[in-house]
């Protein structure tokens, strides 16, 4: 069956561990054993700096937006009535890239917390919800500096927007919103335990002009 080709695929694309490799290529280091430990861009920022920090995330949100968009290479998917079909294939096709990019079959299957990928994803979907939920984002690390919890209120305002604000009727889409929240959470437990302790590290860049 073509389609689960494309999920596989999707898996694999997810699957490449961008910040793996760029730390063991450029730095002769693994990422995941220095700062946090997360293969992610967040750590990439913390560890190597901002511009490889910047190219991890930009290669790790279009993960999420080329695997979302495979179905194009399916024509029935284009020329459908019924958008949700299309719609809910797309969330299958995302869904494997996230599971990709944390559990990745290049790097030991211990990858990163999914929030680039799964935003890469959302944009590909629904590009109005997600720049929302980059606005959400962005405010919250305006007024805490952390990422992780800008990562995971992010991650629930987008299941209210679906939810309560937008009131989507489709099932399946509304279990998809649920579960980026629940997904979004759970990779986030050690940075939830770090902020109840106080321990969590803020944004680099911000911490210097604390100084
Ligand atoms: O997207 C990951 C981010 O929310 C947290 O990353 O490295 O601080 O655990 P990190």
């Amino acid at each position: 069956m073509k389609e689960a080709l494309l999920i596989v695929i999707a898996y694999l694309i997810g699957s490449i561990p961008t910040a793996v490799w760029v730390s063991k290529a450029f730095f002769g280091i693994d990422i995941r054993e220095y700062g946090s430990g997360n293969a992610g861009a967040t750590n990439t920022f913390r560890v190597l700096g901002s511009r490889w920090g910047t190219f991890v995330m930009v290669i790790d949100v279009l993960k999420g937006v080329a695997a979302t968009s495979l179905y194009i290479l399916l024509p029935y998917y284009m020329n459908m009535d019924n958008m949700w079909d299309r719609t809910n294939f797309m969330v299958g096709l995302g869904l494997a890239a996230v599971l990709g990019h944390i559990f990745p079959i290049w790097a030991n299957f211990r990858g990163g917390k999914g929030v680039a990928t799964l935003f890469g994803m959302i944009l590909a979907i629904q590009p109005v919800v997600a720049v929302l939920c980059v606005g959400i984002f962005l405010l919250v690390l305006y007024l805490t500096r952390f990422v992780s919890l800008s990562s995971i209120l992010a991650s629930v305002a987008f299941a209210v927007f679906i939810l309560v604000i937008f009131n989507e009727k489709e099932p399946l889409y509304r279990a998809f919103a649920i579960a980026v929240a629940l997904l979004v959470v759970l990779t986030h437990q050690k940075n939830i335990t770090r902020l109840l302790r106080g321990s969590e590290s803020k944004v680099p860049i911000l911490k210097y002009r604390d100084r």
